[in-house]
């Protein structure tokens, strides 16, 4: 992909500004970790993996002129630092994880200089965003067994470079199935209500020379009873132990409808989203946007002042309608329990 999603240039966070795309492909500079959390916030930076990476960097962000007289002061602000990032978004794990990294890459330095550790810190960032980079590459290669020359896919939301370090997850996998010469046709849906679908993933697809189809959230179940739809490919956000998968909100309508029409379902993440210390789906946080969202739709106020809004961004898929996750240690089959603990090690 030609998109640089999020870097670290000269002691700042660069990132797109996916709140402008498809319009304009524009650039911020995080020059402190108030300004990466807000921009986490309001989606600037998004997706699973690409939020560890920004997870990491605000560290990095936050501690590189933090003047500590000793490693537990250092530790202290570094766990307010944590904490505070932490209270950004909370459903995908990728954050916690790569946070927890970031904690524990101080406490294994505790005996260097303090400029150490902060070296210490920032090589560990990178090290996060390498990682995710052959994540990628990989799930990309596991997940292309499943795709067949002439398949019809349906995808939901943006688990492509925009998510991510590389050329993504689930969009990773239709990268490598068009480099391996199957011919590929893309539906995407909108995404309601932020569009990520629309804004990002068509863009993306675009880019990149894939035939993309952009449709209406509620026009996927009319396609796959048409039997124009083999496959449906989405990311995810946490997947638990039992293989319930959190993912962007409509992403559970999409299975069932997938399982009603008997066409395959199949997720794309990497490990670092597999979240084993929680048995089910009904343990994960949920993460409530503002009803501005919905009410206000990118700008344009399209419903009356004053009503009543509910707006969850993620919902959970049950690991029964999961016919397959792709990480990058292989392909996880039912019985989730056992296969997830496996590639997990
Ligand atoms: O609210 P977002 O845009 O961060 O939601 C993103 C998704 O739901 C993606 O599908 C998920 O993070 C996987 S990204 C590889």
């Amino acid at each position: 992909m030609p998109v640089n999603t999020i870097e670290w240039v000269d002691g700042q966070v660069k990132i797109i500004d996916q709140s402008k795309l498809p319009e304009r492909l524009e650039y911020i500079y995080c020059k402190d970790v108030e300004s990466l959390r807000e921009a986490i916030c309001s989606l600037k930076v998004r997706g699973a993996p690409a939020l560890g990476i920004a997870g990491a960097f605000g560290v990095v962000l936050a501690m590189q002129n933090f003047a500590a007289e000793s490693y537990s002061d250092f530790e202290k602000e570094l766990t307010r630092v944590v904490e505070y990032l932490g209270s950004s978004r909370p459903t995908a794990v990728n954050l916690f994880w790569s946070l927890r990294r970031m904690l524990s890459c101080a406490r294994k330095n505790k005996d260097k200089d303090i400029d150490e550790i902060k070296e210490a810190l920032k090589n560990e960032a990178f090290q996060i965003m390498e990682e995710d980079r052959s994540c990628n590459r990989m799930i990309g290669k596991e997940g292309s067994r499943l795709i067949e020359d002439g398949d019809a896919i349906l995808t939901h939301c943006n688990a492509g470079a925009l998510a991510t370090a590389d050329y993504g997850t689930a969009l990773g996998i239709i990268y490598t199935a068009k480099q391996e010469g199957k011919r590929i046709k893309v539906w995407v849906d909108e995404t309601r209500p932020l569009l990520q679908g629309a804004r990002l993933t068509s863009w993306e697809l675009m880019q990149e020379g894939i035939e993309v189809t952009l449709i209406c959230d509620n026009m996927a179940g009319e396609l796959m009873r048409q039997g124009r739809i083999d496959k449906v490919l989405v990311g995810a956000d946490r997947v638990t132990a039992n293989g319930d998968v959190a993912n962007k909100i409509g992403t559970y309508s999409l299975a069932v409808l997938a399982r009603e029409n008997k066409v395959p379902f199949y997720v794309a993440c990497p490990l670092s989203t597999i979240d084993l210390s929680l048995s089910c789906g009904e343990e994960i946080p949920i993460e409530e946007r503002d009803a501005s969202e919905i009410v206000e739709g990118l700008g344009k106020r399209i419903a009356p002042r004053g009503i009543k809004v509910y707006n969850p961004a993620f919902d959970i898929t049950p690991a029964r309608y999961v016919t397959a996750i792709v990480t990058e240690r292989g392909i996880c089959r039912p019985p989730y329990e056992e296969s997830l603990r496996k590639v997990k090690g």
